[in-house]
């Protein structure tokens, strides 16, 4: 749903889903509250659905109609984490909404900034990497997830295919997403003195798939002449991530190379608990934490919030952008200066930094910051 004039009410379907998602789904609404009451803006209707593994466990059903047809109708969705290792289909694999939702909904920009938050303590002993702040952009409705359901076991049960898509209009929308924003970051790049640029991540020297990707980002790169453009094959992307990660601007690829370097993003940051994505279509957006429903730790209030925060904050972004209200835009820099000053103080450490603060102490602490934070953003 897009409107262009200034909306009153905007409508948030919120999945909680499984394990740590209710948790931290939980807190986000008492932050969100907490930040509308702070900064005003248009008010956000959040009205929460039951869909996940969990669910599937108890009704048979992962996603109903009737949430669908909510969220189809919502201006945003907020999604906190499905999937449950003991719930499984009867090919052994996993009940995912997350996926499900990626192809109903179009929303073929996985967005996964990755930055470095003041207060948390260093993974690489570098001290550039306090300049870390990149975002990848992962295709998410082709690529090697197209083999999702339709992988095949030849030979007498003995070998087994999953077939990789890459298609032009995919890769064209996914690179275009890219380049788009890389021209919104570029003043703060540039004033920052860091270069401007969209890096293709693929393993062109390898796969036909792989060098049609390259291609048709080379055409796209074509049309965005203001902003620089590179290459790099996905393996020598890993040891970059890891030796020099504060160069690092936009980065576009394939699926499941942006699978697992968004994991390997989040590892550059202290973990999954700081990590937040958006997956964004033309038409509608979903943000979510980067993790999972962590069963290791679920039901035992030590989840990190934080990660679902930054989505929450990446939500109100794109609805400010989207319904021309920049109040939201004001509401989601808030939310990112509460947390910086909450982990700056110090009082609170996440228990996956080796701290003892679980969810509720993080969600009070970022929340008692939101007056100070407010002063700063202005
Ligand atoms: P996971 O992300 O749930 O957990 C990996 C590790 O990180 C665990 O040790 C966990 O305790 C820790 N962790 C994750 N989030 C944390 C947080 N906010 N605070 C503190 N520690 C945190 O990944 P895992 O264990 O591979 O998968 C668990 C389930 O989640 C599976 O059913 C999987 O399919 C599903 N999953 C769902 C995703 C989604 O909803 N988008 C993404 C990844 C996994
Ligand atoms: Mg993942």
């Amino acid at each position: 749903m897009k409107t262009n004039s200034t909306t009153q009410v905007l409508d948030v379907a919120v999945l909680p889903g499984d394990g740590i998602g209710p948790e931290v789904m939980s807190a986000t609404l008492e932050l969100l509250g907490a930040v509308q009451a702070a900064c005003g803006g248009p008010a956000l209707r959040c009205t929460t659905y039951d869909a996940g593994a969990q669910f599937y466990a108890r009704t048979g059903v992962s996603l109903s109609d009737a949430t669908l047809e909510a969220c189809r109708r919502s201006h945003a969705m907020l999604f906190g984490a499905m999937g449950w290792p003991d719930v499984r289909n009867a090919d052994g694999t996993e009940i995912m909404g997350q996926l499900e939702l990626r192809m109903i909904f179009s929303l073929y920009a996985g967005v996964r900034p990755i930055r470095w938050f003041p207060g948390l303590p260093a993974v690489l002993a570098d001290e550039r990497a306090r300049d870390i702040d990149f975002v990848l952009i992962r295709e998410q409705t082709e690529g090697l997830f197209y083999a999702r359901g339709r992988g095949r076991m030849e030979n007498d049960d003995n070998e087994a295919y999953d077939t990789m898509q890459i298609t032009r209009a995919g890769t064209a929308r996914a690179s275009e997403f890219a380049f788009r924003l890389a021209e919104r970051r570029r003043a703060r790049r540039v004033a920052a003195g860091k270069a401007s640029m969209v890096t293709c991540v693929d393993k062109a020297n390898v796969f036909l798939s792989m060098a049609f990707f390259r291609k048709v980002f080379d055409e796209v790169a074509v049309r965005h002449p203001q902003i620089a453009s590179n290459h790099f094959y996905v393996d020598a992307m890993a040891m970059t991530m890891v030796k020099k990660p504060w160069e690092l601007d936009v980065m576009v690829m394939e699926n499941m190379f942006g699978d697992i370097l968004s994991d390997l993003g989040a590892g550059l940051i202290g973990g999954l608990g700081m990590a937040p994505s958006g997956d964004v279509g033309d038409d509608h957006g979903l943000f979510q934490p980067v993790h999972g429903s962590a069963p290791d730790i679920a039901g035992q209030g030590k989840a990190n919030p934080c990660a679902m925060f930054l989505s929450a904050a990446m939500m109100l972004d794109w609805l400010a952008d989207r319904h021309n209200e920049p109040q939201l835009e004001v509401s989601a820099r808030v939310i990112e200066k509460a947390i910086e000053i909450a982990l700056t103080r110090g009082s609170v450490v996440p228990m996956d930094y080796g701290g003892n603060s679980g969810t509720a102490e993080l969600t009070a602490a970022v929340i008692g910051a939101l007056e100070e934070a407010r002063g700063k953003v202005g």
